[in-house]
This record gives C-alpha cells, structure tokens and sequence, in this order.
C-alpha cells in the first residue's frame, strides 16, 4: 500500500527536470549556431580581404616614399599601402581609363585625374595623426562602380586589430562550450 503511494508521487518531478534541461539546451544550441556561422563567415570574410590586400609599402628615393598607383574602373592598384607618420610621401596616381579621383582626408589629398591622366603630389603624413587604417578613395564620378571604388592607406603601426583576432576568440569560444557541453552530458549519463 505504501510503496504504491509512493510512486505516483515520484514520476512527476522526475518529469520536470529533463524539460528544463532541454530548453537550456536549445538556448545554448540556439547560441552554438550564432557563434559558429558567425565565426566562419567572419573567418572568410577576413581571409578573403587578406588575400585581396597585399600591403604595399612604396619605394624610397632620396628619403621621399613613393607609390605608383594606378586607377580603373573601379579601384586602385595598389589597393592597399602603407606609410609612416611625419615622413614625405609622393603619389604618382594615373588613371588607365576614364577620370577618376584619388582622396584620403586625413591627409588633405584630393587628385583629380583626367582619363589618362597622370598626376604626382609629395604631402607629408602628419606626424601626430593616430595611427591606422585610412581610406583612399575615388572622388569623382565614374559610373556604377564609383561608391566602391576605395583602398586602405595603414599609417604608422596599427597592430593586431580586433577584426584579425575575432575569428578566433569565437571559434575558441565554440571549442569551450563543446568541451564543456560533452563534460555535462557525460556526468548526467552517469
Ligand atoms: Cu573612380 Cu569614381
């Protein structure tokens, strides 16, 4: 008769704890998920412009860093470049089709090319100007191309951006969560 009584009891609460356990498994499955196609895509992404962007740090002639870039439809070539605070640059900047622009407000350039063209412009990097990555960009119109039409210009020694180490610290985080998920799973098979 006791022992009868007692059973019926017991069935409900042990009921109660798996669907707990199985909504806080959703949520962290849910945020698994978030984190891993998030991480890959940001792990591409960076691979992809990485590959695209070899930095290019001119060629010194009488102390003076120069860059040759071209400009077409639509970027520059190179697309990316580097310089140092305080020292004198020079850009010589042609066009290889029609007229474009070449820009980076941090520096006070705005060249207008002609289509064809060429134009050279020493300026000097200001020296106290916090270090970077900077846009180049084309300032005038050049067809449907012309909002994407940009470079980077990395001034001085940025370091280790947070967009180079994101793609790690999330998959870091995803190998914890799986470490620690295999840990819970096994001590409650137990
Ligand atoms: Cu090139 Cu606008």
């Amino acid at each position: 008769m006791t022992e009868e009584e007692k059973k019926p009891q017991e069935i409900p609460q042990k009921r109660r704890r798996p669907y707990a356990g199985g909504a806080l498994l959703i949520a962290i499955t849910a945020l698994i998920v978030i984190l891993f196609t998030g991480g890959i895509a940001y792990a591409v992404q960076s691979l992809i412009g990485s590959a695209q962007e070899e930095v290019v740090e001119g060629v010194l002639v009488d102390g003076v860093r120069e860059f040759r870039i071209s400009a077409s439809q639509w970027y520059f070539g190179p697309g990316s470049i580097k310089v140092n605070p305080g020292e004198t640059v020079r850009f010589i900047v042609t066009s290889v089709d029609i007229t474009h622009g070449f820009a980076i407000n941090e520096m006070d350039v705005n060249l207008p090319l002609a289509p064809s063209g060429e134009i050279a412009r020493e300026v000097v990097v200001p020296a106290d100007i916090p270090e970077g990555t900077y846009t180049m960009y084309c300032s005038i119109f050049c067809g449907i191309g012309h909002p994407y039409m940009k470079g980077s210009i990395i001034i001085g020694d940025p370091g280790v951006g947070i967009g180079r180490i994101l793609p790690y610290v999330a998959t870091l985080v995803m190998a914890g969560m799986f470490a620690a998920f295999i840990v819970i799973g096994r001590r409650r098979a137990r």
